[in-house]
């Protein structure tokens, strides 16, 4: 059976006697649900988050690394660094790291196979934009995205790989995708996983859902058969709201 999980995105912000605050507060939640929970601080307070939470149950994961292992690549992180740590997955290929920082499908296989070479786990962020959407071209865009990072790999690879469907317009916005349309999409997500590795594979995949996850809608996105989690950002940054969503399942 695939896992359930939700995971908290906190991007650029916190800085550490936040995440102090923060992570003391996720301490005080209570987890009703059968979910993994992930938080993803920023680099500068991995190592802090790391050593805060290794006797809970909230896996502390990383926003971003480097493909190269190590090398001159100012500002970089590789996956062993992180690992060194005891990171052991990585979001990768979130729609604001191809927005701002130019990260391509071809850049992104490469960061995947670094990854999986040091044995992490990978969340694999991908979504469509508005104009995609209001085009009809959302399953093209979404399907391309996918076999582009990810139809090199091997089967076995996908132990190790988490998907998160972020429809661009619905991040940050207030306005989330129906929970028809997420259903819709993860549907078709793993109907191409299916018709590339087969059933099994595509049934033990977990697929998460991100943008504009609150408390109110958790429940309703989640109860759909295809949605297996949650990519939260900004419910994300308050624990209250954070565990109503871990406990929407
Ligand atoms: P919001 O939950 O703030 O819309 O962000 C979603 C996201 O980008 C998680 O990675």
């Amino acid at each position: 059976m695939r896992k359930n999980i939700v995971a908290g995105n906190w991007k650029m912000n916190n800085d550490l006697a936040q995440t102090e605050t923060l992570i003391t507060a996720l301490q005080g939640q209570t987890k009703t649900s059968n979910a993994e929970v992930m938080v993803a601080p920023t680099f500068t307070n991995l190592w802090h988050a790391f050593q805060s939470l290794r006797e809970s149950d909230i896996e502390v994961v990383a926003q971003n690394m480097h493909f190269a292992e190590n090398g001159a690549y100012t500002g970089e992180i590789s996956a062993s660094m992180l690992k060194s740590i005891g990171v052991k997955t990585v979001i990768l290929g979130h729609s604001e790291r191809r927005a701002y920082f130019n990260e391509t499908d071809e850049s992104l296989a490469k960061k995947v196979d670094a990854a999986l070479a040091n044995d992490m786990r990978v969340i694999f962020c991908f979504g469509e934009e508005l104009a995609d959407r209001k085009a009809g071209n959302e399953e093209a865009v979404v399907g391309s995205q996918i076999k582009n990072a990810l139809f090199h790999l091997g089967a076995e690879a996908f132990k190790n790989i988490v998907l998160a469907y972020e429809p661009v317009w619905a991040i940050g916005t207030g306005e989330t995708a129906s929970p028809e349309q997420a259903q819709d999409m993860h549907a078709f997500i793993r109907k191409t996983l299916s018709d590339k590795y087969g059933n099994d594979l595509a049934d033990s995949v977990s697929i998460l859902y991100g943008g504009s996850v609150k408390p109110a809608n958790a429940q309703e996105i989640f109860s759909k058969p295809d949605v297996d989690g949650g990519l939260i950002g900004g419910a994300a940054l308050k624990a209250e709201d954070f565990y109503a969503i871990v406990n929407a399942f």
